[in-house]
């Protein structure tokens, strides 16, 4: 089941993101940054950044003693903080995860407009029955959804942990009705061979690295290793050396035994990959098909709407909270606390 969407609306256009962003003079950007650490400070506030915001971002939630990290660990990382505020700069499901699991903090996103394919494409008016119609089922959604989608779900996972949720489900005898991203659920269902009934909305900056481009790099750069998400496409994912969330796509630039790599996913995670591995070579794998142009380029333009001035506005004026219905919240809560204590338990 699929919804319908107007992209052309819903997308904000590359042309639009970089007139919201307009390149910063050096001078400008540090008097910006010292503003925002200030406020931080001040207000006992901590910045969490994902891998696919503006290496600026990243930078300085680094340095403030905030995160920069996966959905997991940034849903993690806001629960244990001691911070009464939360900056989430990344897109809507991310702030929203927050507010789920710490309704006591308050939660504030630079532009509250930062959505996700995958969101928009699994509407709770339309998932909701479609869950009714399979009681058998046990539902399953991946992070990247509604607070109202996460309340009609038994689990919440990640990409960095929904193998293993899916392995643990599939040898209790459960069925599985897996949401929304059918490039993710097809890969689980091949690794875990689970029965698995998939939701068809996908990741539309991940839908465009194609395996005929990807292929022809590969025969340039026959000794690189290919590092994918497992948003892209199962032909795209059937190359790979690894399969993996951004955190696992990082750990393999730094640990594998190769000096090359090609990664197909948003190429912002280049930052912390060459931070922590800078004598790697790293090559964008190609987007949209041999000899196409892409729309996204490998950056999503909902993670492009975060940037500095939109962190020090809502420090300056507390707008763009975060706020989630109570009823919604506490079912949603359910769902998303099962993962994380299932990924602890996986410490243990
Ligand atoms: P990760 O959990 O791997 O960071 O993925 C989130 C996401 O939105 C990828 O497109
Ligand atoms: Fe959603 Fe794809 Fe953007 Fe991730 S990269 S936030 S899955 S649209």
């Amino acid at each position: 089941m699929k919804s319908t969407i107007d992209w052309e609306t819903s997308v904000p256009a590359t042309a639009d993101i970089e007139h919201l962003k307009p390149h910063l003079e050096e001078q400008e950007q540090q008097q910006l940054i010292e503003k925002i650490k200030d406020k931080l400070t001040e207000q006992n506030a901590v910045l969490v950044a994902h891998y696919y915001t503006d290496p600026v971002l990243q930078q300085l939630a680094d340095e403030t003693g905030g995160c920069v990290s996966d959905s997991l660990e940034m849903a993690r990382f806001g629960k244990d903080s001691p911070a009464e505020k939360i900056i989430v700069a990344g897109v809507r499901f991310m702030g929203e995860t927050a507010k789920i699991l710490s309704p006591e903090k308050t939660i504030l996103m630079p532009d509250l407009e930062a959505n996700c394919s995958l969101d928009l494409g699994c509407a709770a008016e339309d998932f909701i029955p479609f869950c009714d119609q399979h009681p058998d089922h046990t539902v399953v959604v991946y992070s990247n959804t509604s607070a109202a989608v996460k309340a009609r779900a038994d689990w919440v996972v990640t990409s960095g942990i929904a193998t293993k949720v899916i392995e643990h489900l599939s040898a209790q005898g459960k069925k599985i009705l897996w949401a929304p991203d059918r490039h993710l659920g097809k890969y689980i269902q091949m690794v875990t061979g689970a029965d698995m009934l998939l939701w068809q909305a996908s990741c539309i900056v991940h839908d465009e690295f194609k395996a005929d481009a990807l292929l022809a790099l590969k025969h340039k750069h026959p000794d690189a290793k290919i590092l994918v998400h497992p948003e892209s496409a199962y032909t795209v994912v059937e190359m790979a050396d690894v399969v993996g969330s951004t955190t696992q796509l990082i750990n393999a630039v730094q640990n594998m035994d190769a000096q090359t790599f090609i990664v197909a996913t948003d190429n912002r995670i280049f930052y912390k990959m060459q931070e922590l591995a800078p004598d790697r070579t790293l090559i964008e794998a190609p987007t949209g098909g041999v000899g196409a142009s892409c729309t996204m380029c490998a950056h999503c333009s909902w993670m492009a709407m975060n940037s500095l001035q939109g962190i020090l506005d809502v420090l300056e004026q507390g707008h763009n909270e975060v706020t989630v219905d109570e009823t919604v919240r506490i079912k949603a809560f359910e769902s998303t606390q099962r993962l994380l204590d299932f990924a602890a338990s996986l410490k243990n």
